[in-house]
């Protein structure tokens, strides 16, 4: 797959989802279903997008002990979705062991991305609640690293961070980037944001956007200048 525009839709249920996917007609996005749309509707909504043509990364970000990830991935992989992720944080062990469960039995297997620190998540908070003293871009790179050891295929970053993952895990490890705004002004609760063109430049292999296409008067239009700017 090369260089893709998610849409993440985080929407509350399965009404909403549908009537923003049929605003798109003929075209098919690939879009991201968080923990919100999937907690309300289950595994049939992914069905159901999938089966309209969608691409899907399932936003589920999976953390707990080694069994339990590989066999919740085993079924995400009948799931047929596109790109799945976890937290590194749960150890190299833990990401071999999902890898295990997300590969079928042909060989194939979705995307699997690792997030690092979540943005949500700073410095201050990184030492005080977490006890982690390193500074935070030396420890997503070091998650980003035990990622790349441990067999997945990138990460989920900011798209600030994305030519240093590259240059870190090499140009083949994947930098799926939210925080994507078409102009410095409109950041909303995004701290370090980016124009698509700029995480194009920068390297960015996905980036995903929410609000700026789910929000705006002509969401097609919004999609459409994302695709414009970021893939052709
Ligand atoms: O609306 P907006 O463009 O900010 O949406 C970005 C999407 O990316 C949301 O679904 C959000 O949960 C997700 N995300 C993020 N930052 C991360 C990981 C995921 O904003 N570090």
């Amino acid at each position: 797959m090369g260089r893709d525009v998610i849409v993440a839709c985080d929407f509350a249920g399965k009404k909403e989802v549908f009537d923003f996917l049929d605003k798109f007609e003929g075209r098919k996005p690939f879009v991201k279903i968080g923990m919100e749309l999937f907690y309300a509707e289950g595994p049939e909504i992914v069905r159901e997008i999938k089966k309209r043509g969608h691409k899907i990364f399932l936003d589920l970000k999976l953390h707990d002990i080694p069994n339990t990830v590989k066999k919740s991935m085993a079924v995400l992989s009948r799931l047929d979705v596109d790109m799945t992720n976890l937290h590194a944080s749960g150890t190299c062990r833990m990401m071999e062991a999902a890898l295990e469960g997300l590969t079928r039995e042909d060989g194939t297997r979705p995307i699997l991305i690792a997030v690092t620190q979540l943005t949500s998540t700073d410095q201050e908070s990184m030492e005080n609640d977490l006890l982690i003293r390193e500074p935070i871009d030396r420890v997503v790179m070091h998650y980003a690293s035990n990622a790349k050891k441990a067999g997945l295929d990138g990460v989920v970053c900011s798209p600030l961070e994305a030519g240093k993952v590259h240059d870190t895990c090499g140009k083949d490890f994947l930098t799926v980037t939210p925080g994507v705004r078409f102009a410095a002004g409109d950041v909303g609760d995004q701290k370090r944001v980016m124009t698509p063109a700029e995480a194009k430049k920068i390297g960015s292999d996905y980036i995903v956007v929410g609000r700026p296409i789910t929000a705006a008067s002509d969401p097609v239009a919004a999609y459409e200048r994302c695709i414009r700017e970021f893939v052709d």
